[in-house]
């Protein structure tokens, strides 16, 4: 590493996002390696002792431990922050991890956060089974409404997170206006990103203090590695979450960087390809006799559509929709399916189909999902980049 670890994004200022996901943050080797190669080890030797104290003081003047980042991993950090307008970014080993991580790193006890009731499960069990242990008060509202987040401000709250847009319905939250209700509370605002990769939104631009990855979706883009993100306007707060991330423990792999970084530089066909699809298929279901309803942020039938279409720059490749047979139409669904794959997930080149009311769901009553937001005719779909004819295709024999 010839320069200590530097990496060097000035050289791209201006570039735009296709040439900066292919090339931001890239630290070039002594070798000359075009790609980056993974740096498989869990140790770094110091050149002599004053070069063991300023690494261990400046971070960015050398490596120590794994645990501490690799240049893979700071490698992908960089390009992240670049592709989010950061200041600095913080990956983890997975997109859950990154979520705990907010609560760990910026709450204490008494501190109470606002959450958007429609949030990818495990981040809000987060909340109601553990942090709910340590003092940390919680309110889940309908963060569609700027109305309903700001009436649950309390002269504790210091966060707000919202996810948009949002499982099960693909709903929609105004991430500049709950920007605006944290900061006027003194509050920060993050948001989980995942459904759209900074390709199609960046909520810093639209001042989040915090952005949220799953790097396992389409940032990674392959069904091969699971992965989360961290990515921070302020760079001092940023500087200043080193010590808790290592700490923390829940870093990321070298080899898991290498993997992520290497589909992050294809992001913008992959998620242009499958959004395309996704455009195609939603208009099918929605004309389809068996469909009762389809959520899709890329209908003008979606609720928020228009501010959809002003704070993103495209609807993603999710797509929900509903079945009027419910549950024996859903079941029916996935067992004629031959092209889509039966699996969870999202933000991978094939397309994935699930039932929650037949998989993940399946423990709870009727009336219990239908609360939940997820009826039992509810399906998700994520499209990847195969022919959207072919896909479209498959959904016509499966559908009954
Ligand atoms: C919206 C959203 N956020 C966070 C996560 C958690 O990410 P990971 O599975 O990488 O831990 C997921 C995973 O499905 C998700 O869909």
């Amino acid at each position: 590493m010839g320069d200590g670890g530097r990496h060097d994004n000035d050289k791209l200022k201006g570039a735009g996002f296709s040439t900066r996901q292919v090339h931001s943050g890239h630290i070039q080797d002594e070798l000359g390696s075009v790609m980056p190669p993974v740096y498989q080890t869990s140790i770094y030797s110091f050149r002599d002792s004053e070069h063991g104290a300023e690494v261990i003081r400046e971070r960015e003047a050398g490596y120590v431990y794994a645990r501490w980042g690799s240049p893979n991993s700071r490698m992908l950090e960089a390009a992240l922050a670049d592709l989010h307008s950061g200041a600095g970014a913080w990956t983890f080993s997975t997109g859950i991890a990154a979520v705990n991580f907010i609560y760990f790193a910026l709450l204490r006890a008494g501190d109470h956060i606002i959450c958007a009731e429609s949030l990818y499960a495990p981040t809000r069990y987060s909340l109601e089974l553990y942090w709910s242990r340590f003092g940390v008060e919680f309110s889940f509202v309908d963060a569609t409404s700027l109305d309903a987040v700001a009436a649950a401000v309390r002269p504790n709250t210091r966060h707000i997170h919202i996810e948009t847009p949002a499982n099960p319905a693909l709903r929609v939250s105004d991430i500049a206006g709950c920007a605006q209700i944290a900061h006027d509370a003194g509050a920060r605002l993050s948001v989980d990103n995942t459904f759209m990769s900074p390709l199609l939104q960046r909520p810093l631009e639209l001042g989040a203090d915090i952005v949220m990855e799953s790097l396992t979706k389409f940032v990674n883009g392959h069904s091969d590695v699971v992965g989360g993100a961290l990515v921070l306007a302020d760079k001092e707060l940023c500087d200043s979450l080193y010590k808790p991330w290592y700490t923390l423990g829940a870093t990321m792999d070298p080899h898991q960087a290498w993997l992520i970084q290497r589909g992050l530089k294809t992001l913008k066909l992959r998620v242009l390809a499958a959004q395309e699809n996704a455009q195609a298929i939603a208009q099918y279901l929605a004309a389809h006799s068996a469909v009762s309803a389809v959520h899709f942020p890329g209908l003008p039938s979606h609720p928020q559509y228009e501010l959809h279409q002003r704070q993103a720059s495209g609807p993603g490749a999710c797509i929900s929709f509903e079945l009027k047979g419910g549950l024996a139409a859903g079941r029916a669904l996935m067992d004629r399916v031959q092209l889509c794959t039966r699996a969870v997930s999202l933000g991978g080149i094939e397309t994935l189909i699930s039932h929650p009311a037949s998989m993940t769901h399946v423990g709870l009553s009727s009336e219990e999902r239908a609360q939940a937001g997820v009826p039992d005719g509810l399906i998700r779909f994520a499209v990847g980049i195969e022919d959207s004819a072919d896909i479209i295709a498959d959904l016509e024999q499966a559908l009954v």
